[in-house]
C-alpha cells in the first residue's frame, strides 16, 4: 500500500483529543470508554506509520470542583492534585492509554495562555458586557434554555430539573461578559455544510445543525459570584466560564502562543473524541471560538454514545456499582480494552452487563482466539520441534485464508482507523479469526501428522505455516486494541527477530502474505485468555 501523506518528515501529527474530564470524583466506565477508544485510534494510526499525538488531561476550575473540595474540607486545588494523581493518572496507566500528554487547566501553561486569548477576543471587539438571567445546571456547568428542563417530582416538585443531572437547576442573575456567539451561526452551517464529516455519527450532525438553525445566542462567557478560576485579564472580578477555559486547553496543551513550531505541526485536532453530552460545546462554541480568532478548525468531533444504566445515562452519581478496576481484576485489561469497543456500536448508546462480557470473553477471547493460538503453539511445537516449518505444498485449501485476511485487513483498516466504526473493524478481525479455526477443523492436522509419508509431512507443513502466519496477522491487527496479549503471542511466534518490534508493524500491511520466515522458534506461551473464575460479583 502507498505511504500515506502523515508519513513524511515534518508534516502534522495526525492529533486526537479526549475530553478534559472533571476530576470532582475518580475516573468511571464512562470515562476510559471515550479514552479507551481514543488509545486504539492513535494505536491504529501509529502502526500505520504516522505521525501522531494523543492528548487528554482534567478539568479542574468551576463551581462544581469548588463546592466538591468544599465538601471534603481542602482546597481546589488539593483536591484536584489529589484526584489526579491517586485515581486519574494511574487508572490511564493501568489501561495501558499511551497518551502523549496530559493538560491539567489549572497548569499555568494553560491559564497564562488563556488569558491571552480571551484579551485578544475582547480586543477585537467580540466580547462585552452584559447581564446574564437564567438557569444554569452545576453538574453540566452549562446555562440552559428554559425549554429545555424537566418539572420536578416527589422532593423537587415545583422545581426545574436538568435534563442529564435529574437535578434542579439554580437561577443566576449576573454581571457577566459575553461573546457574539449568534454571529456564527450562518458561517457554522456552512462549515457543516461542506464538511459533512464534521460531526459524527449522522444523528449527532443533525441535532447540531437543528440547534443552528433555530439561532444561536450570545453566550456569557465569565462568572462573577465565585472565584475558582482565571481570572479575567482586563476586570479580576470575574473568572472565565469553564467551558471557555477547558476548550482552550486543545490549543494550549500543544504550544497555542508559546511554541508555535510545535501548535502548527500538532494543531488543530484530527479527532476530538467526546461523549453526546457535550457535542454542542464542541461543535457549536468550539468552532465559533476559533473563527473569531481566525485558527483553523477541527478535521471532526466524534460523539460516542452513553453507557446506560437502568435506561438512563451512567453517571457519577448513576452508576453500575462496577469500577472499571473490578472488571479488569476478573477479565484482565486487554479484555476491558476490547470488550466496551466490540460490543456497543461506537455513537450509539448502550448497556453494560457481565454475562455479555463472559459470554463473548469465553466464545471469542478464549475458545476463538486464545485457544487457537495455544493449540498451534502445541502442534509446531509436538510435529517440527518448535521450528517453524516451510510452507511447500500450498493448494486451493490455503486461498481462502490468504484472500480472507486480506479482506480482514482492508476492511479494519478502513471502518477502525477511518470511520471510527471498532466494531465492525474488531468484528472483521474475528471473522477471521473464525476462518482459520474452520481451516484447521477441515484440515485436520493432527490427523494428517500420522501419515509419515514426504507428502502428508509436507502438508502438515503447510497447513501448520498458514495458522502460524495468518496468527501473525492477528497479533498485528489487535495490538492497538489488546497490545498485552498481542506482545504475548508475537513472542510465541518468535516474530520479534526476524520482523522486528510489534508496535513497528504496518497495520496496513498485515496482510501480506509469508512475512513470518519458516524456522522462526515458536514456543507455547503463557494462555492469552485464561478461563474465567466465578465473578464475585453479580
Ligand atoms: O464534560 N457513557 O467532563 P466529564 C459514555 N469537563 N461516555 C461517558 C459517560 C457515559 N455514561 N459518562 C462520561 C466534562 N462519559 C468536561 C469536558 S472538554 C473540553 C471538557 C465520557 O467528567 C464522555 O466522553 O463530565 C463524556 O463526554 C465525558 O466522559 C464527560 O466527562
Ligand atoms: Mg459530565
Amino acid at each position: 500500500m502507498a505511504a500515506t501523506g502523515k508519513e513524511q518528515q515534518g508534516s502534522k501529527a495526525f492529533y486526537v483529543t479526549t475530553p478534559i474530564y472533571y476530576v470532582n470524583d475518580a475516573p468511571h466506565l464512562g470515562h476510559a470508554y471515550t479514552t479507551v477508544a481514543g488509545d486504539v485510534l492513535t494505536r491504529w494510526h501509529r502502526q500505520r506509520g504516522e505521525k501522531v499525538w494523543y492528548l487528554t488531561g482534567t478539568d479542574e476550575h468551576g463551581q462544581k470542583i469548588m463546592r466538591t473540595a468544599d465538601a471534603n474540607g481542602v482546597s481546589p486545588q488539593e483536591w484536584c492534585d489529589r484526584l489526579v494523581e491517586e485515581a486519574w493518572k494511574p487508572l490511564w496507566e493501568h489501561l495501558e492509554i499511551a497518551n502523549d500528554d496530559f493538560i491539567r487547566t489549572t497548569q499555568e501553561r494553560h491559564t497564562a495562555r488563556v488569558r491571552e486569548f480571551v484579551q485578544d477576543l475582547y480586543d477585537k471587539g467580540e466580547i462585552y458586557k452584559g447581564e446574564y438571567e437564567g438557569p444554569y445546571c452545576v453538574g453540566c456547568e452549562e446555562y440552559k434554555s428554559p425549554g429545555d428542563l424537566l418539572e420536578g417530582e416527589g422532593d423537587f416538585a415545583g422545581e426545574k430539573l436538568c435534563p442529564i443531572h435529574k437535578k434542579p437547576v439554580e437561577m443566576l442573575k449576573e454581571e457577566n461578559y459575553f461573546f457574539k456567539l449568534s454571529e456564527y451561526g450562518p458561517k457554522l452551517l456552512e462549515h457543516y455544510e461542506r464538511h459533512p464529516e464534521f460531526i459524527q455519527p449522522e444523528s449527532a450532525r443533525n441535532e447540531v445543525v437543528n440547534i443552528v438553525r433555530q439561532g444561536l445566542e450570545d453566550l456569557s462567557i465569565s462568572r462573577s459570584t465565585f472565584d475558582w478560576g482565571v481570572k479575567i485579564p482586563w476586570d479580576d472580578k470575574h473568572v472565565i466560564y469553564v467551558w471557555i477555559d477547558a476548550l482552550l486547553n486543545y490549543a494550549t496543551a500543544v504550544g497555542y502562543g508559546a511554541d508555535q513550531e510545535k501548535f502548527e505541526r500538532t494543531f488543530p485536532a484530527d479527532v476530538h473524541l467526546v461523549g453526546k453530552d457535550i457535542l454542542r460545546f464542541h461543535a457549536v462554541i468550539w468552532p465559533a471560538m476559533l473563527m473569531a480568532q481566525g485558527l483553523p478548525l477541527p478535521g471532526k468531533v466524534a460523539a460516542n454514545g452513553w453507557l446506560m444504566v437502568g435506561g438512563e445515562k451512567m453517571s457519577k452519581s448513576n452508576l453500575t456499582g462496577i469500577s472499571p478496576q473490578q472488571l479488569t481484576e476478573h477479565f484482565g485489561v486487554d479484555a476491558y480494552r476490547w470488550y466496551f469497543l466490540r460490543a456497543i456500536a461506537f455513537g450509539q448508546d448502550g448497556s453494560f452487563s457481565w454475562e455479555d462480557f463472559s459470554a463473548r470473553y469465553t466464545s471469542e477471547l478464549a475458545n476463538d482466539y486464545g485457544n487457537l493460538a495455544s493449540r498451534v503453539a502445541a502442534m509446531v511445537n509436538k510435529y517440527f520441534d518448535g521450528l517453524l516449518p516451510e510452507s511447500k505444498a500450498e493448494g486451493e485449501a490455503e486461498q481462502p485464508i490468504k484472500e480472507g485476511l486480506a479482506e480482514a485487513v482492508a476492511e479494519a483498516d478502513r471502518r477502525i482507523g477511518d470511520e471510527l466504526d471498532f466494531a465492525g473493524g474488531i468484528a472483521a478481525i474475528f471473522d477471521f479469526v473464525k476462518l482459520v479455526n474452520g481451516y484447521l477443523t477441515e484440515q485436520e492436522p493432527w490427523k494428517v501428522a500420522k501419515d509419515t509419508s514426504p507428502e502428508a509431512q509436507e502438508r502438515l507443513a503447510t497447513i501448520l505455516y498458514t495458522a502460524a502466519e495468518s496468527l501473525r496477522a492477528c497479533a498485528v491487527l489487535l495490538n492497538p486494541v489488546m497490545p498485552r496479549t498481542s506482545g504475548l503471542l508475537w513472542d510465541s511466534l518468535g516474530a520479534e527477530a526476524p520482523l522486528g518490534a510489534l508496535a513497528d508493524q504496518r497495520v496496513q500491511d498485515a496482510g501480506a502474505w509469508g512475512l513470518l520466515p519458516a524456522g522462526t522458534r515458536v514456543t507455547k506461551g503463557a494462555v492469552l485468555f485464561p478461563r474465567l473464575e466465578e465473578p464475585k460479583t453479580a
